[in-house]
């Protein structure tokens, strides 16, 4: 994750400078933030540089008045399919057995969801995810049973390893012994959370995981609550990096419930990054970022270490923005 720090924007301070007025709806009720007037709307965030293109197909949906869960499904599906990206989908780099293992979630704004980990031969674990949500009472399918309801609902199978993850997995076997790495370089993911004309949140999350895991580890980014959360009275979170710290606080879901209690989105995913910190005395290679967007538009950022970054489209503008973050590599 440390080699994709070459942007842009530096906005320490997230989304502040868009949006000025955040604020709850009085001290009674404190579980929702009411929206005003300046609300920006619609606004779509994910992260990394491959957030960009992703926001783009996003925002075709949001531009025309689309739903945030149809764009959040239609913006990660475009990182998904691409084969040069090697954490995301199809090309992304395999488990120590060199098999391709996809994890993905995606929630709207009625608190529906759905997931799929360690789904083998399918380019766009979100979309099968979206059904186990839109056509199941589950929530969560894993492994053959996923790819077995994937098949039911029409998804071709396919070779997901290319010749370049293939590879740079032979390489990696020769010196790494069939050990796994735990380290920040080998995996990242794209996580996106979009507001709708209409003031809906949802968010969508996706990866291939940590390269060269064991076969069978699933990280945070099919886990409701750890590697994605949106509650729409509030907002919505999601998270990068390092899935296992992810899981021990509940990540996504520590950052709604900061928003809920008055926190600003960049102030909720450094909180949480924080807590990260002081639940590991060992942070070597522990990079874990946060992006979070509240229900008026505001969003934010926070990394453990710098060099995360994510992309920001709103107002027909999208660019890069360098999260905060808590010490250099
Ligand atoms: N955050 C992605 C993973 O740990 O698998």
């Amino acid at each position: 994750m440390k080699t994709r720090r070459n942007f842009i924007k530096l906005s320490a301070l997230g989304g502040a400078a868009l949006v000025t007025t955040s604020c709850l709806s009085s001290d009674k009720d404190k579980s929702a933030i009411k929206t005003t007037q300046k609300t920006i709307k619609p606004i779509v965030i994910s992260t990394w540089i491959h957030g960009m293109k992703a926001n783009k197909a996003a925002w075709k949906v949001l531009e025309q008045g689309g739903k945030a869960i149809d764009a959040v499904e239609k913006g990660v599906m475009v990182v998904e399919s691409d084969a040069d990206n090697q954490s995301v989908g199809l090309g992304g780099l395999p488990d120590r057995d060199g098999i391709v293992t996809l994890d993905a979630c995606i929630m709207d704004e009625s608190n529906r969801c759905g997931a799929v980990a360690c789904l083998q031969n399918i380019e766009n674990p979100i979309a099968v995810a979206r059904k186990v949500m839109d056509d199941t009472p589950h929530v969560l399918l894993v492994g053959e049973g996923a790819l077995q309801f994937a098949k039911e609902k029409g998804f071709k199978p396919i070779n997901l390893l290319t010749e370049k993850s293939k590879k740079d997995w032979e390489a990696w076997k020769i010196k790494s012994k069939y050990q796994p790495i735990i380290n920040s370089e080998n995996h990242d993911t794209i996580g996106m959370l979009a507001l709708d004309a209409d003031g809906n949140l949802s968010g969508s999350c996706t990866t291939s995981g940590m390269a060269f895991k064991l076969h069978g580890r699933v990280g945070d980014s099919p886990i409701i609550g750890a590697g994605l959360f949106v509650d729409n009275e509030v907002g919505a979170a999601c998270a990068t990096g390092m899935g296992e710290a992810v899981i021990r606080i509940a990540g996504s879901a520590i950052v709604v419930e900061l928003m809920r209690n008055g926190m600003s989105p960049n102030k909720a995913c450094k909180t949480a990054v924080n807590r990260i910190i002081k639940k590991h005395k060992d942070l070597t290679n522990l990079q874990v970022g946060f992006i979070a967007l509240n229900k008026n538009g505001e969003f934010g950022g926070y990394s453990v270490y710098n060099g995360f970054n994510y992309a920001v489209y709103s107002k027909s503008q999208n660019e890069m923005v360098d999260a905060a973050f808590d010490r250099n590599w």
